[in-house]
């Protein structure tokens, strides 16, 4: 591995294990992405509808070092080409996270390099940043202040960023997270897990229209609620089955989609608007969704990031991307940190569970 001279890069291993991919991935500078890899444990989960925690953990210890390993060596890395190590402490599945931040205490002791607990909500916001190694047109990088909307499987939040690491939740969900509804609601019409791939492949060929789902606003606030859409397809589906034994998944799944979409849609841009923006992020395993990335950049007021969709869901990439502004800041953890599966994005810049 070599570096060019005169220039100091920072090159930071990071590590993901709060759900379900076990991950491990080298990034200089916070930025370009060296090595990205990722072992999926969707196919094990898929019997069970959803993730299974003690699946998960006990499928992270099989998968972790090997993980970690084939990471250094895309790489071409040895430990002492790293600057640090940076671990999802939280929020996420309390077994599964302690799995990867025991494997990066144990290289951090041994190697001596400094270590980094990563709130998994910031990796996501930071996957904005990343780009391939060998891309010879990388996006833009984004202009303070920015709104970000977070949308996966566990949370779905409006944030405003005046600056790097700054974080001023606005609002969110106050039920089901998007990627959740996606889930759920994919469940109910019969489409296998994760429900958000399986609920945008269906939509293609629907009828976006033809269902009318309720969009609840709720006016005056950044929160946005998807319980009533949940329970509008769950009643629109008993009546459909009084009917015939065939639903029209296409047509259910489209304007399912159309409903969250609109919604996380004029959010964002509102806020972005009230808060004179520069630039709108969209992250989290949501913004892989081809109907929200089209509803955003076919938009022309604001400048719109949106990871490649690779870096959308699960991954460590963005876990060293946001270790890179953590490392900088010189923002580093004892070896005695604990996993902290509740750590809001409110409280990241506190990082004690008290
Ligand atoms: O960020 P992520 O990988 O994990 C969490 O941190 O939760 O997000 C996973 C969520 C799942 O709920 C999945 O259904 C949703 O992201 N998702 C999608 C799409 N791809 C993944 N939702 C809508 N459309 C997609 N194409
Ligand atoms: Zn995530």
């Amino acid at each position: 591995m070599s570096s060019q001279p005169g220039l100091r890069t920072v090159r930071i291993l990071g590590i993901e294990s709060s759900c379900d991919e076990t991950a491990a991935a080298i990034v200089e500078d916070g930025r370009r992405i060296l090595s990205n890899v990722i072992a999926s444990q969707i196919e094990l989960h898929k019997k069970y509808g959803g993730v299974f925690p003690e699946v998960a953990s006990r499928q992270h210890v099989m998968n972790i070092s090997a993980v970690v390993e084939e990471a250094m060596a895309k790489a071409h890395a040895s430990f002492n080409d790293l600057d640090a190590i940076a671990v999802t402490r939280g929020p996420g599945l309390a077994g599964s996270l302690v799995v990867g931040v025991n494997a990066a205490k144990g290289l951090a002791l041994t190697t001596g390099l400094p270590l980094l607990g990563i709130n998994h909500l910031e990796a996501h916001i930071y996957s904005a940043w990343l780009h391939e190694a060998d891309d010879p047109n990388p996006s833009p990088i984004p202009e303070f202040p920015l709104i970000t909307l977070i949308v996966s499987g566990g949370h779905s939040e409006i944030v405003l960023m005046k600056s790097h690491m700054q974080y001023v939740r606005l609002g969110g969900t106050l039920d089901d997270a998007a990627g959740e509804a996606f889930d759920k609601a994919a469940r109910l019409i019969g489409l296998e897990y994760p429900g958000g791939p399986s609920i945008q492949k269906a939509a293609i060929f629907g009828d976006p229209a033809r269902f009318s789902f309720p969009r609840s606003r709720l006016e005056g606030s950044w929160d946005f609620s998807f319980s009533g859409v949940k329970t509008a397809v769950l009643r629109k589906v008993r009546e459909l089955e009084k009917e015939s034994p065939e639903l029209p998944v296409a047509d259910l799944a489209a304007s399912f989609q159309e409903s969250v979409v609109s919604i996380l849609f004029e959010k964002t841009m509102a806020a972005a608007h009230r808060y004179e923006a520069n630039g709108i992020l969209i992250v989290g395993g949501v913004s892989a969704n081809q109907a929200l990335r089209d509803l955003f950049l076919n938009q022309q007021t604001y400048p719109v990031l949106i990871p490649k969709m690779a870096y959308c869901t699960d991954n460590a990439a963005m876990v060293a991307a946001a270790g890179f502004h953590r490392f900088e800041a010189e923002k580093f953890d004892e070896l005695g940190f604990d996993v902290f599966p509740t750590w809001p994005l409110s409280r990241v810049n506190l990082q004690t569970e008290s």
